[in-house]
């Protein structure tokens, strides 16, 4: 198996808290892997021992097979984009990129011009980063972190503050990249649907823990569509559901709500319903949300099933 990333237990301990705490994942080429948390979550903490930034408390990172404390040139392979990046804040966006693709081996000095036309900084080339925005500096260092080929690409919160159009780009480049280069990308964010969209696997991490991992198929099924009924009576309407209509997958909510997920025609439906006396007050079509999903196992209270036995 192409291994891009595996951890072993990956934890860190900060004046006795674990803010990461025994982390096992696994990231194959070509694959991309959203980690979603809210803020303070641990997702950055993780993304900094995977780069080696940071040494884990216990547990441990192996790259492309290797372990990368005793495989500096590992790195060579690697793009990431941490939160503050370091610049050259007296040098321009160029010469930044310049001093990047030098180091990394990069021949061809077009590849500095098209990655500036990439993140659309191109007219803002010769311009010197203490000058750039918030938003111009995340873009410098997306193009940074891509420069020079890499087969595995880190990106922590790469969409944070980007206008819509980039954001847009950016995806797709993503995309492309994956799909056609097999460049494996492991992206974070606090916000689901910046990374939904783009992930093969959904690792979800909560106060430290990875509580989920969702794989395309998993991610499908939580945003399955499904027929939704208000009824007066839950109990009889499920057993018409089952007993008149052959229908077993579905479930039962509070409020006299039924989420039908079994394909049916909802006049049917309905006419059975009401032979039956069952008042049926609202019939729509609707599909699981997966912001919802996600806010339901991080919410407090919610989450002691959802920890891993260590
Ligand atoms: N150097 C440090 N010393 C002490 N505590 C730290 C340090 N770095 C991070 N933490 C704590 O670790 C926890 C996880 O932080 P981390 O930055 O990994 O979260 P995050 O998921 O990236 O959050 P955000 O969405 O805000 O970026 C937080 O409680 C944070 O305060
Ligand atoms: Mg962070």
């Amino acid at each position: 198996m192409d291994y891009v990333l595996r951890t072993f237990g990956l934890t860190k301990i900060y004046q006795d808290k674990h803010v990461v705490q025994n982390i096992n994942m696994t990231i194959k080429k070509g694959e991309i892997y959203g980690l979603i948390g809210k803020n303070g979550a641990g997702k950055t903490t993780t993304l900094r021992m995977i780069l080696n930034l940071i040494n884990p408390s216990s547990g441990k990172v192996e790259l492309f097979g290797k372990n990368p404390a005793k495989n500096q040139s590992i790195f060579e392979k690697i793009g990431s984009f941490i939160c503050h990046s370091n610049f050259y804040h007296n040098l321009t966006a160029e010469e930044n990129l310049e001093i990047h693709r030098r180091l990394m081996g990069v021949v061809s000095k077009k590849r500095t011009e098209e990655m500036l036309k990439k993140v659309n900084l191109m007219q803002y080339k010769d311009k010197k980063v203490e000058d750039f925005s918030v938003g111009m500096k995340q873009r410098l260092g997306i193009a940074r972190s891509m420069l020079h080929y890499p087969e595995f690409l880190i990106l922590d919160e790469p969409t944070n503050g980007l206008d819509p159009q980039v954001v847009k780009d950016l995806r797709q480049t993503l995309i492309q990249l994956a799909n056609d280069y097999e460049v494996a990308i492991l992206l974070s964010s606090h916000i689901l649907s910046e990374v939904d969209y783009l992930s093969n696997v959904l690792g979800i991490i909560h106060e430290g823990h990875l509580i989920e991992e969702l794989n395309y198929e998993a991610l499908q099924e939580k945003k399955k569509r499904y027929l939704q009924l208000s009824v007066n009576d839950v109990k009889k309407a499920s057993f018409i559901l089952e007993t008149e209509l052959n229908i077993s997958d579905y479930i039962i909510c509070d409020g006299g709500i039924i989420k039908v997920y079994n394909k049916m025609d909802s006049a049917e439906l309905n006419t059975k319903m009401v032979e039956s006396s069952v008042e049926v007050y609202e019939m729509i079509n609707a599909h699981d949300s997966l912001e919802n999903y996600f806010l339901s196992i991080t919410e407090e209270g919610d989450l002691i099933d959802h920890y891993p036995a260590n």
